[in-house]
């Protein structure tokens, strides 16, 4: 391997908000970190490069981008997804979130209906209720240790509550899955027959694994916002880049306007160099921190099934946060939270910010170096082992 993701580098002190913000948080000082999704590697050398040459020029008046910016994007997106499209459907937001909300607010009227598939990323909630919209949910099945699209209902609960938009999680988080062409395209019939512009927030497509493959929804329609962000596949969240990709020239126009009534304009300097150097020179890097995280989920997997028995790890198609089902052991969410916190010592996402569907869950990030994974399981293994 050239790259060496075993290093453990200390983020102790640097306004990490995994590492440095617990008593903030209402936590204990001394807990081991493995809760937001940010990694603990450092971004490809090549982009440090890059970041330190416009760090050295030293002036940082307003930046724009250039034809070679949305050339090694579309290049990006099309060799990996066949996902085809122009310099012209790309919005720039400084985060996938805040596009999330833009569209809400773009695409939607106060009072109406959005619908979700929970449990899912705690901000999706957030966006809608926040915006004085309504969440509608679309409860994934959990069965069998495994996670499916209930159509059914999604359909039901659309014509029900007279829903105007989706904001989907592909691949999802929380629950790790990938969905195949087959579901998507089931969902994007759903929400034609019933007029639902579909939001898909894909920043965690860079990540699936084994034989699972990830169909980016702008391939099966045109009439979507799909949000992607160099920040998950190359760690980068801090440097705030996202590029939105809008075909349908109507709904970009909305977000468009949307972008302006928030007062937004130029991202950050350093974000778009980041952003630009990660999809020109991240390919290697990436293709090698994939194994060490595929190596990581093993090593978890051997773990488990070893030590913690009980525990029951959800198969993780993609992303590199896993779900890990506890309720074997019949705690309530706050005692089992209150164990993984005050004896394991550990710092996970209790699974009911998920939702309520994500009690007796708890949500770990493994981007991290082995022997910090290893530390982890171990204190895990202590508390809730046989
Ligand atoms: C599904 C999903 N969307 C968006 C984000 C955050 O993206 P951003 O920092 O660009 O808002 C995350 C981060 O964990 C995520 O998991």
């Amino acid at each position: 391997m050239g790259y060496n993701f075993d290093e453990v580098i200390d983020r102790h002190g640097t306004n990490s908000l995994k590492w440095d913000f617990a008593v903030e948080r209402g936590k204990p000082e001394d807990l081991l970190s493995m809760w937001v999704a940010d990694m603990d590697f450092p971004a490809p050398c090549e982009v440090l490069a890059d970041l330190q040459k416009a760090v050295s020029h030293g002036v940082f008046g307003y930046t724009e981008v250039k034809q070679d910016y949305y050339d090694v994007l579309i290049a990006w997106f099309g060799e990996r997804f066949g996902f085809s499209f122009n310099r012209r459907d790309v919005v720039k937001t400084p985060s996938v979130v805040f596009a999330l909300a833009l569209a809400v607010r773009a695409l939607t009227e106060i009072g109406e209906s959005v619908i979700i598939q929970t449990p899912v990323y705690y901000p999706f909630y957030e966006v809608i209720k926040d915006n004085n919209r309504i969440i509608v949910t679309n409860p994934l099945i959990y069965k069998n240790g495994a996670y499916s699209i209930d159509f059914e209902d999604f359909e039901k609960k659309i014509i029900a509550n007279n829903v105007k938009l989706f904001i989907l999680c592909s691949p999802h988080n929380p629950v790790g899955r990938v969905w195949t062409r087959e579901e998507l395209e089931k969902l994007s019939l759903i929400c034609k027959t019933h007029q639902v512009i579909v939001v898909s927030d894909e920043i965690h497509c860079d990540f699936v694994w084994g034989e699972n493959k990830h169909t980016c929804f702008g391939v099966l329609d045109e009439n979507v916002i799909i949000a992607t962000a160099p920040s998950k596949t190359f760690n980068l969240a801090g440097l705030q880049a996202a590029n939105i990709i809008v075909k349908n020239t109507e709904l970009r126009h909305k977000l468009k306007v949307e972008l302006n009534k928030s007062g937004y304009s130029q991202l950050g300097t350093l974000g778009l160099v980041a952003c630009q150097s990660a999809y020109t020179n991240g390919n290697e890097w990436l293709s090698e921190l994939k194994i060490y995280i595929e190596e990581n989920i093993s090593l978890t997997k051997k773990f488990i099934t070893s030590h913690l028995p009980k525990v029951k790890l959800v198969e993780p198609q993609g992303t590199y946060l896993l779900w890990l089902d506890f309720s074997a052991y019949g705690f309530s969410q706050k005692e089992l939270d209150e164990h993984v916190t005050n004896s394991a010592k550990l710092w996970l996402d209790g699974g009911t910010i998920f939702g309520t569907d994500g009690e007796g869950f708890q949500r770990i990030n493994i981007a991290c170096p082995r022997s910090v994974l290893l530390d982890a399981l171990k204190r895990l293994a202590k508390v809730f082992g046989e």
